[in-house]
Parts: structure tokens; C-alpha cells; sequence
């Protein structure tokens, strides 16, 4: 629960920033002492303020990581190319990606890293599937030196 949240009643949280209301269920879970005291130790190491938000933390990323199996499943993802600064391609080609009828791009960012390399970061909406399609075909071009694709999965149901 963030700052600036009213609880309703014993089992119903009124989030002001979100304005949905969201049922809360307790549940109890059992560990073995080694697995608890490792638990709060990552967790610690992290800086989680309490059990509860790094156990919502787990199941989000669990069930995030289980949806990017399924090609149609509804995803962000952050495509990092790292190109040679004279390749005409690569801008073409992320030309045509704006055009493209399966994603959206968010939003793009260019970095000059030196005299002869470019680090392009393209943000995409869109089906997991489709994401990786473009994303490979873009690490794959002549000229990118270096790629890599970060996905999300944003839909928790
Ligand atoms: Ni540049």
C-alpha cells in the first residue's frame, strides 16, 4: 500500500492515486527457518520495507515471466542496439518500425557513446511474439554490434 492510501473497512484498500479499489486477502505460508532467514536476507539486501511487498514483488515477476511464453500476450519491452554510427539500414529500418501495424513505439532515445558507435533504445507496446520479431530482426542487421531485448509482461490476469 503506498502513501496517501485509506483503508476501508478490515478487507478493502481505496488507492487515491489509482482510484480502483482492490480486494486485500491474507493468506499464511510456511517455510523452514533456513528458507525464511535466506528470504529476509535477499530481501534486506534489497531494501524491501517488509515481507509483504517483496512476496507481491515475486508473484508479479513469476507471473510476468510465465506470460512472455505466450506469444500473443501483452508486453513493454526496451530493444538496447549498440550500431555503428554510419549505418544508413538501421535507420531505415527503425523508420519502418514506426509504421508498423503490431506495435507501438513509445518512445525511442539516441546516445552518441563515442566517434563511432550509437546506442539506440526503443521502447515497444505490443504481442510478445511480434516484439521479438522486430527486435531480432533489428539486432540481426549489418551494422548492430551489439542488442539486447528486455521484456515485460504488463496484464497480471
Ligand atoms: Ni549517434
Amino acid at each position: 500500500m503506498s502513501t496517501g492510501c485509506v483503508v476501508m473497512g478490515r478487507s478493502w484498500v481505496l488507492c487515491c492515486q489509482e482510484t480502483k479499489m482492490s480486494q486485500i486477502d491474507r493468506i499464511g505460508v510456511s517455510l523452514e527457518k533456513e528458507l525464511l532467514d535466506a528470504f529476509d536476507g535477499l530481501m534486506a539486501k534489497k531494501g524491501y520495507p517488509s515481507r509483504s511487498e517483496a512476496i507481491r514483488d515475486l508473484i508479479r515477476q513469476q507471473i510476468s515471466v510465465e506470460k512472455l511464453a505466450d506469444p500473443k500476450a501483452k508486453a513493454v519491452a526496451a530493444v538496447f542496439l549498440v550500431y555503428e554510427h554510419h549505418s544508413t539500414k538501421l535507420m531505415g529500418m527503425l523508420a519502418d518500425l514506426q509504421h508498423s501495424h503490431f506495435l507501438q513505439v513509445i518512445s525511442s532515445m539516441h546516445i552518441h557513446l563515442d566517434e563511432h558507435n550509437c546506442l539506440e533504445v526503443i521502447v515497444l507496446r505490443g504481442p510478445v511474439g511480434e516484439i521479438n520479431k522486430t527486435a531480432e530482426s533489428l539486432i540481426s542487421l549489418k551494422g548492430v554490434k551489439l542488442g539486447r531485448i528486455n521484456l515485460l509482461a504488463t496484464e497480471m490476469t
